[in-house]
């Protein structure tokens, strides 16, 4: 099974990939995460994509779509969290891999500035907290492997808000599109993870 997880920044894409990717069997593949770990690593695609993440953009379509097609090649199921964000990534998603559910996590514009302010991530094992929500046992310390928590640089209060315009202005007509084709589930992304996590599952085995 192919599931897209579509949704504004912070929303909980994921915090609900992580384990979903799990009961459903497949492949957790976030485009956010490979793009961070290109830039930890200074690859070329990294120093090409670095800039356009500080600023709270996009990264080029070609760039994400050739990332994506070469990871899922030989998968049998994927969770494409972050993935696509444009129609022409959508478009061009279809050329290589039919999507069988997009899960959206609907979610306000005031909720999602909420999370993000008060998100925090591991800098060793990229484990993602939140200070009100899902707080660390130990303060400013990773549960998973006791690496130091930091705000992630494009979680700064200027960038979130050009993040939520792009995401409006590109990624939210995707809603309507994935609609039309009847592959659309929505789900309340302002509640629990638990509950969040049981809407997707019970919406996704039907
Ligand atoms: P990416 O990393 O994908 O960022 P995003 O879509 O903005 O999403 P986030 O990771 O910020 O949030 P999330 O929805 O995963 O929420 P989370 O679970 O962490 O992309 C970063 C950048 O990379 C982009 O800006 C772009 O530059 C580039 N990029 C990536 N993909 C691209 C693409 N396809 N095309 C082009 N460029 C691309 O949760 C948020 C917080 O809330 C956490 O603190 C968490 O603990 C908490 N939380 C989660 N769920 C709940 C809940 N149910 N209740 C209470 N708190 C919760």
């Amino acid at each position: 099974m192919n599931v897209v997880l579509l949704g504004p920044p912070g929303a909980g894409k994921g915090t609900l990939a992580v384990q979903l990717a799990q009961c459903l069997g497949v492949l957790h593949l976030s485009t956010g995460d490979l793009l961070r770990d290109e830039v930890a690593r200074g690859t070329p695609l990294g120093r090409q994509a670095e800039g356009y993440m500080k600023r709270g953009e996009l990264v080029p379509d070609e760039v994400v779509l050739a990332m994506v097609k070469e990871r899922v090649n030989g998968e049998r199921g994927v969770l494409l969290d972050g993935f696509p964000r444009t129609l022409a990534q959508a478009r061009g998603l279809e050329a290589f891999l039919k999507v069988d559910k997009v899960v959206y996590l609907a979610i306000s514009k005031e909720e999602v500035v909420r999370r993000l302010s008060s998100r925090r991530v591991c800098t060793r094992c990229g484990a993602v907290f939140n200070l009100v929500t899902q707080p660390p046992q130990q303060a400013e310390r990773c549960d998973r492997c006791q690496g130091p928590l930091a705000v992630r640089p494009d979680d700064r209060p200027e960038v979130v808000a050009r993040r939520y315009e792009v995401y409006e202005r590109d990624s939210a007509p995707l809603v309507d599109y994935y609609r039309r084709q009847g592959l659309l589930v929505e789900v309340n992304a302002a509640q629990s993870p638990e509950a969040v996590r049981a809407q997707a599952r019970a919406a996704l085995s039907q």
